[in-house]
């Protein structure tokens, strides 16, 4: 059943109270509701429309309205609901069901995680809880009581503050848990378990302490400090950045095993995926301790953006996702590099939100209308949605925007919203006029932005033009055009900014400046241009657009070179691979002997020789695109002629410049060598090209770079070196070697479910011969589960996603297997296997033969038997 936004209607009533009480048992769980409800127009004078409440998977044992029990006449019962007709305007309704978390392997709604109890309510789990108002325009105060075995179960958490507890004889006990501010049920939050915690404090602006506290499985304590600076540092920032206080007297984070997504940000009751929080040196990569910091972030900054001011409908998730990536990543930036943090966003946004928006299940960052909402969250909503949000503050500056972010959540406070709203707040703290741009959150699609430029020396004057379309996505053919914010300057001939002045200013304003393109085609014309410049267009990647324009070689490295944007410096290097790539391709195709063009060497040979850059930067500048980006950005994508060019250019960088990226590595290891592992920016940028160095050195195949490579294997005290050693040997010749690391690793981390997870996802993602082979051998392994979406990820995940040339083999094996495992996926966890549906959708993008392989296999899919809504929702539009 299709739902559509244009439909939507305020509800019939209110539920003012919500009290509940769990008992947990190990074969069923007893949900107790009491419900103090009123009609939502008080002042009506029609009938009393009848209550419509949210049920699924629930056993009804008891019903009562007003205390007068209800029986088999009074209600209707049906998969997804129960009715019934009040007779008051305002009336408490009671009801006992019966449910089985025991069984729950969808991990929606009330489950097991392990030994321990858990749930995921958002976007509709707690409608598998109790019969309920499970819509985000339905808030209320929850009072829960939890009562379990002592034993098994002797820490109980839910929602707010807790105010009482106590044992009863039969070995069992109690908490109950107060949330004073009102929310909706996808907010609701349940923990019962053998749980040890980290505590600390936290003194907020207004100098109330908060007590924090991360509750974790007795064998991970070790594992939290990171969290908690990370949570503490998140607090400060969130004051100092945008005037938000925490309101509650405590805030706790909960790790389970097994879990959807990434973390739930459950008002003062986060629950993580273990990934997401667990961090130390000696099991998890840099990367995973800058993931931590930034998911405890954003979790962190949903109290405000997404509790305190919450959305009114599904339809409107992009305002509080898309305004908390974009929050998380300011605070990430402000933590680390902010270059190298928005290098990363806007790597991972064109390689896999641009996909995306080319596929079948192209979507507006406020989609229209939807299946399964399950299947909305998406990187549109939320990466493309943070880029909205960013070019809003590009176009009001940084004050204009603080302004607006104020007014929003004081005029909005305890309501349900809508991204009208959210815009609205904007415009009237600042007035400005942002109608046109809000464009953004209703078209759908990747625009496509080509620039032309003209220079008059007679009359010193410098034209760009700006041609702007959006290619049709599904429902919308036509498009009209964005305002797209342009940020630019222009170089001259000896490296130096000109300053901008445009056709009727008065003076020139800076030499960077950000110019707005709301038409189909725009010109802007510069004066006092004294010399032909070079242009440095869409600074910081200002907007999220397909730029166009016809740089030469020479002109990218000049801008390598020279431009004062950080971003655009790394951009233009990107540019220059992408080009010498697609020639690499194209003689691949011709089946001609392929030859790297020079310039990307010495390039490169002049970043690695500059000490003076940021390592960091150097690392990303090393880094050529990734094979899913080249995917993306061809016309019919041949993975065998990409994975092949990019691999030739890799050895060729490796032999050209093997003496400097040596030089680099061994001063790095050194350094890694001398210092303790330390969870900061500079050591991350140190580590980063020392091990982008190394993947290097090993193309050449040198027994020395081995024996380095072994020993920062065996001898490193932290995870992203020692598995940077394992991954460079994964994807070496040197058999013996790599069997022995992988046994070792194996050996030493096998009790530790999150390293096995990346002892999976090396293998599962390495594109030698036999991937699938590979991948069938690890699925047997003890370590791994279909049950657990971690270990899903890692192995079916990462072969699908990473591991190109495997998974796309001619003979259609990747894809009969991938289908085999949604299958079964379906039945099991359906939003996981909605999930690892992504690369199938891709179809489109690949040759005539691989096309029907894959649409074969969706087909299989569609007719395999009864199917999930999240199944079902994506492999439909993708064959339609
Ligand atoms: N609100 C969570 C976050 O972004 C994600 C919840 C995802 N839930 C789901 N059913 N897909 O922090
Ligand atoms: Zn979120």
């Amino acid at each position: 059943k299709v739902i559509h936004l244009k439909d939507y209607q305020a509800p019939d009533y209110l539920i003012d109270e919500t009290h509940l009480t769990f008992e947990l048992y190990e074969d069923r769980t007893l949900v107790h509701a009491r419900l103090a409800m009123q009609r939502n127009d008080a002042a009506a004078s029609s009938a009393l429309p009848p209550l419509l409440l949210h049920g699924q998977e629930l056993e009804l044992l008891s019903l009562s309205l007003d205390g007068r029990p209800l029986g088999l006449g009074d209600y209707q019962i049906d998969e997804n609901s129960l009715s019934l007709q009040p007779d008051a305007a305002s009336f408490v309704l009671e009801s006992t069901v019966c449910i089985h978390p025991e069984t729950n392997t969808a991990l929606e709604g009330l489950y097991k995680s392990g030994k321990m109890f858990c749930t995921q309510c958002e976007a509709e789990g707690f409608r598998k809880i109790t019969y309920y108002l499970d819509r985000p325009d339905v808030m209320s105060s929850f009072t829960t009581t939890v009562k379990a075995d002592q034993q098994r179960y002797p820490i109980l958490l839910s929602n707010g503050n807790p105010v009482a507890s106590g044992s009863e004889d039969d070995g069992r006990h109690w908490a109950t848990w107060e949330d004073p501010f009102k929310k909706p049920a996808y907010l609701f939050a349940l923990v019962a378990g053998d749980l040890w915690c980290v505590e600390d404090s936290f003194t907020t602006m207004s100098g109330r302490e908060v007590a924090l506290r991360i509750y974790v499985e007795p064998e991970n304590i070790d594992k939290c400090q990171h969290a908690m600076d990370s949570l503490k540092r998140s607090m400060r920032w969130d004051e100092q950045v945008y005037g938000r206080e925490y309101d509650l007297d405590i805030f706790m984070i909960v790790a389970v095993n097994d879990f959807n997504m990434g973390a739930m940000e459950n008002k003062g009751l986060n629950i993580f995926n273990s990934s997401a929080v667990l961090a130390r040196a000696e099991t998890a990569t840099d990367a995973a301790h800058q993931r931590v910091e930034a998911i405890v972030a954003h979790e962190y900054f949903h109290n405000w953006s997404g509790n305190r001011v919450t959305c009114r409908d599904w339809f409107q998730l992009s305002l509080k996702e898309g305004f908390t990536v974009f929050r998380d990543a300011g605070f990430s930036s402000d933590m680390n590099s902010a270059t190298v943090k928005r290098i990363e966003d806007v790597a991972y946004l064109r390689t896999h939100q641009f996909a995306e928006d080319a596929g079948p299940m192209a979507h507006p960052v406020r989609p229209d209308s939807f299946i399964e909402i399950s299947n909305f969250y998406t990187l549109t909503v939320y990466e493309k949605g943070a880029e909205v949000v960013r070019m809003i503050q590009t176009l009001l500056g940084e004050e204009g925007f603080r302004k607006g972010s104020d007014l929003y959540f004081e005029r909005h406070d305890g309501q349900a919203v809508t991204c009208d709203d959210f815009v609205k707040a904007m415009e009237d703290a600042t007035g400005a006029d942002l109608q046109q741009f809000k464009r953004w959150y209703s078209q759908a699609g990747t625009p496509r932005l080509a620039v032309s430029e003209a220079y008059d020396p007679s009359t010193q004057r410098y034209s760009l033009t700006f041609r702007q379309s959006c290619p049709p996505t599904p429902g919308q053919a036509e498009k009209l055009p964005f305002v797209i914010p342009v940020k630019l300057g222009l170089l001259d001939s000896q490296g130096r900014e000109i300053p901008l002045r445009l056709v009727g200013e008065g003076a020139a304003v800076g030499t960077d400046r950000v110019i707005s393109v709301t038409d189909a085609e725009q010109c802007f014309t510069f004066v006092d241009t004294p010399e032909q410049p070079l242009p440095s267009l869409l600074r910081g990647f200002s907007a999220p657009v397909k730029l166009d324009f016809p740089y030469s070689r020479d002109q990218l490295m000049y801008l390598m070179q020279h431009d004062s944007d950080g971003f655009n410096r790394w951009e233009a290097g990107q540019q220059l691979s992408v080009q010498v790539l697609r020639e690499l391709i194209d003689q691949q195709q011709r089946g001609e002997a392929m030859s790297v063009d020079q310039r990307l060497i010495s390039a490169l040979g002049s970043v690695l020789d500059n000490d003076r850059l940021d390592q960091a930067m150097v690392a990303e500048m090393l880094s050529l695109p990734g094979e899913a980006y080249l995917i993306e950005i061809s016309e019919v994508a041949d993975v065998d002629a990409i994975h092949a060019a990019r691999e030739h250019a890799r050895r060729c960088i490796a032999e050209a410049l093997f003496e400097p990226l040596w030089r680099r590595y061994q001063a790095n290891r050194e350094l890694s060598r001398q210092t303790p592992y330390v969870a900061q920016s500079e050591h991350f940028a140190r580590r980063a090209l020392q091990n982008i160095a190394l993947s290097y050195l090993m193309l050449s195949e040198r027994r020395e770079v081995l024996a380095a490579c072994q020993e920062q294997f065996e001898t490193a005290d932290n995870m992203t070196e020692r598995l940077t050693a394992m991954a460079v040997m994964v994807n070496s010749p040197f058999e013996a070697e790599r069997s022995a690391a992988l046994a070792t690793f194996a050996e030493a981390f096998k009790d530790d479910p999150l390293v096995m997870d990346q002892w999976f996802s090396v293998q599962a993602g390495s594109a030698m011969p036999g991937g699938l082979e590979r991948v069938h051998h690890l699925m047997r392994h003890a370590a791994f589960t279909i049950k657990n979406p971690n270990k899903v990820r890692a192995v079916i995940g990462a072969f699908a996603n990473q591991n190109h040339v495997n998974f796309h083999a001619l003979d259609g094996s990747g894809y009969r297997f991938l289908a085999d495992q949604i299958i079964m996926l379906n039945a099991l966890n359906p939003q996981i296997a909605s999930r690892l549906l992504t690369p199938l959708t891709r179809w489109r993008k690949y040759d005539d033969a691989r096309q029907a392989l894959m649409r074969g296999e969706l087909e299989r899919v569609l007719a395999s038997g009864e199917l999930s809504s999240d199944v079902f929702e994506v492999v439909s539009k993708s064959l339609a």
